[in-house]
């Protein structure tokens, strides 16, 4: 385990290092959450020192936007900006095919919109979420529309999920997208995440899940032995 303080000088350590991709005129998805904004700490004092004028970022929450606004980062939208050179996001698991959970800061729907428009998708993390099986450390947040979505935890159950409907303060958690999440536990983990994607993502009313397969194209890992970059075979 690494204390508060670790972690976070491991994020930043991320961070660093999977900002060695961003070249200046780049367009530049933003991912979201707490190592995500230490890159945005890192991009706001390259600007500050000069570099990177050039660079735009593409937010992929409000979250994220109004950090990237503070710090000065110039931003556009993906309507605006729809091909992306290269995301750069947090993951809440990774396992060793570079396959991803993501979605506990509730981003998932507009991260993997922005992921899929990009050329590149590194993932920084700290070594705390690495598994051999996903779902053994991080729920599954599936997004669903909040119509009927009563009728959604018994379809989840049956594929082997234990679902909750994720509340914060007493209320439901609303998305950027205006709907719910059903954070899945599985309790073995996932066995087929490409298996687990198509049934959800044939589901009515699913509108996004938290498996990002077949997307990361490298994976920055910082732990205490120091930083490890993963590529996927063939990803250039
Ligand atoms: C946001 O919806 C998530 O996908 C985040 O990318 C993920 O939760 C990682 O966040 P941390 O960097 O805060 O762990």
């Amino acid at each position: 385990m690494h204390t508060t303080s670790d972690t976070e000088a491991l994020k930043r350590a991320a961070a660093e290092r999977a900002a060695e991709w961003i070249r200046d005129g780049m367009t530049l998805g933003l991912g979201t959450g707490s190592t995500v904004r230490h890159l945005l700490d890192v991009i706001a004092e390259h600007r500050a020192a000069g570099q990177w004028s050039g660079v735009v970022g593409v937010p992929t929450s409000e979250d994220t936007t109004q950090r990237a606004r503070r710090l000065g980062i110039p931003l556009a939208t993906l309507d605006e900006r729809p091909r992306i050179d290269l995301t750069i996001d947090g993951a809440d698991e990774v396992d060793p095919e570079l396959r991803l959970i993501k979605g506990l800061g509730a981003a998932l729907l507009r991260e993997k919109i922005v992921a899929a428009a990009s050329r590149e998708l590194v993932i920084v993390a700290d070594d705390t979420k690495v598994v051999d099986r996903l779902g053994t450390r991080a729920p599954l947040p599936v997004e669903v529309d909040p119509f009927g979505a009563a009728v959604q935890p018994d379809f989840l159950r049956s594929l082997g999920a234990d679902p909750v409907l994720r509340v914060r303060d007493g209320r439901p958690v609303v998305t950027d997208g205006g709907n719910l999440i059903y954070d899945c536990r599985f309790p073995a983990g996932i066995a087929d995440p490409e298996a687990l994607e198509i049934s959800l993502a044939l589901r009515a009313g699913v509108v996004e899940t938290g498996l990002f397969l077949g997307m990361a194209t490298a994976v920055v890992i910082a732990g205490s032995g120091g930083v490890q970059v993963r590529e996927r075979e063939g990803a250039r």
